[in-house]
């Protein structure tokens, strides 16, 4: 089954054609990153302005490096939310009209079951076909949209799909959490973020080092010249503390799941503020790459506490790891090491399909369609605060 999907949730606008949920044919993805980084992070209303203007030509770009036309495409998948709502009525309204026109049942996918069905995608395509789409948006030379940082390093790829029962942890920029997933398309949220979501903190530090938006790519590029050991940042534990029962004994509760990534960036800034009355203006560029390092450092090993718990708890046969963050060197090599103690099989996609991508909701749709049947393309309406039940 051949479904084409369009993604456009946030700043990119995406397009992808994925055979049977795990062979990609295409996978186009128009981003927006430098007109955003100018303002420090992504402007809604920009970000919708964009989606209208690229979303035609993204998808004929998707359907032309598939090679195939619209009689070879079954379905249309489309993402529904979470995300900014001028940006998923961008999508929607797209898709829903070309169901209507090429006559193609409809898949309404939830950005987070896009993340975790990453991991269904085997094999992979060449990065140009991932960067050739900065072209339509920028007009970028082939050799510029390489220069994203994420796309430097190679991983080997899985020939495998991951094994029920699953642990998941997607860590994008909005979501922090660990899923349960008995069998597809059965997701129990087993541990979340209270306050920032891991992402979120990378790109709230990359501020206060005064790096560009997006966050992420740019402190693992900074820290891999920075000494991890060099300020102690606090790992928080949110297991409440033992009570004694009536016994007299105490009681100690299950360990906690959830994250809590706020005081981390708290620390960080008061690193910075030291840092700066010491100078009296900016921080040194070692200073600066010792405190990207030590702050990834801590944020893995708090993410890699509470997945070791989760493999603890509810023994799953495979870890799998999913969102723009599980682009991050440190956290893949951090789980990997961790699984391979722990003797669970595990997951990641690759690096083209970590980030914001259509391939991820084309690999979803054909698992959900499966479950829940199509959609009326008349009754799909963006819901930009769309939970995963
Ligand atoms: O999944 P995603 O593309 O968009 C959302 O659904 O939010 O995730 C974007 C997030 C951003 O916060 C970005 O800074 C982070 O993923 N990110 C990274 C890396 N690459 C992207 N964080 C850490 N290390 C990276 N290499
Ligand atoms: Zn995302």
């Amino acid at each position: 089954m051949n479904i084409l999907a369009i993604e456009s949730s946030c700043d990119e606008t995406a397009a992808a054609v994925v055979s049977d949920g795990r062979n990609v044919l295409s996978n186009v993805v128009a981003s927006q990153v430098d007109l955003h980084a100018k303002y420090g992070g992504v402007v809604p209303e920009v970000a919708a302005r964009v989606h209208v203007q690229a979303i035609i030509p993204t998808i004929k770009e998707a359907l032309n490096a598939a090679k195939l036309d619209w009689p070879q495409i079954d379905a249309i998948a489309v993402t529904q939310g979470p995300g900014l709502v001028g940006s998923l009525i961008a999508g929607i309204e797209t898709a829903r009209t070309l169901a209507i026109l090429k006559d193609k049942p409809l898949i309404a996918v939830n950005h987070l079951e896009g993340h975790v069905y990453a991991n269904w995608i085997v094999g992979k395509i060449s990065n140009f076909q991932s960067a050739i789409s900065n072209q339509i948006q920028n007009k970028k030379s082939h050799s510029e949209a390489m220069k994203n940082p994420n796309l430097n390093t190679q991983y080997p790829i899985h020939n495998t799909v991951p094994q029920f029962p699953l642990v998941a942890l997607v860590v994008s920029g909005g979501h922090t959490m660990l899923i349960y997933m008995k069998r597809h398309y059965n997701f129990q949220i087993v541990g979340a973020t209270r306050d920032d979501a891991a992402g979120e903190a990378f790109d709230k530090v990359a501020a206060l080092l005064a790096l560009p938006y997006p966050g992420g790519p740019n402190i693992s590029k900074l820290a891999e010249n920075g000494n991890a050991d060099k300020y102690e940042f606090p790992v928080i534990d949110l297991t409440p503390e033992p009570k004694r029962g009536k016994d007299g004994f105490l009681v100690y509760p299950k360990p906690s799941l959830d994250f809590s990534l706020s005081g981390l960036k708290t620390s960080v800034l008061n690193i910075v503020k030291q840092c700066q009355s010491h100078t009296g203006c900016g921080i040194e560029s070692k200073t600066k790459a010792d405190i990207a390092a030590s702050f990834q450092k801590t944020l893995v090993d708090t993410l890699v506490q509470n997945n070791q718990r989760a493999i603890a708890q509810y023994k799953p046969k495979s870890f799998i790891l999913s969102g723009g963050v599980a682009a991050n060197p440190l956290l893949r090599s951090g789980l990997e090491k961790l699984c391979k103690e722990l003797k669970v099989e595990f997951h990641m996609p690759d690096l083209n399909y970590c980030t914001d991508n259509a391939a991820m909701i084309g690999a979803a749709a054909y698992y959900k369609q499966k479950e829940f049947g199509f959609i009326e393309p008349r009754s799909l309406v963006a819901n930009p605060n769309l939970k995963l039940t």
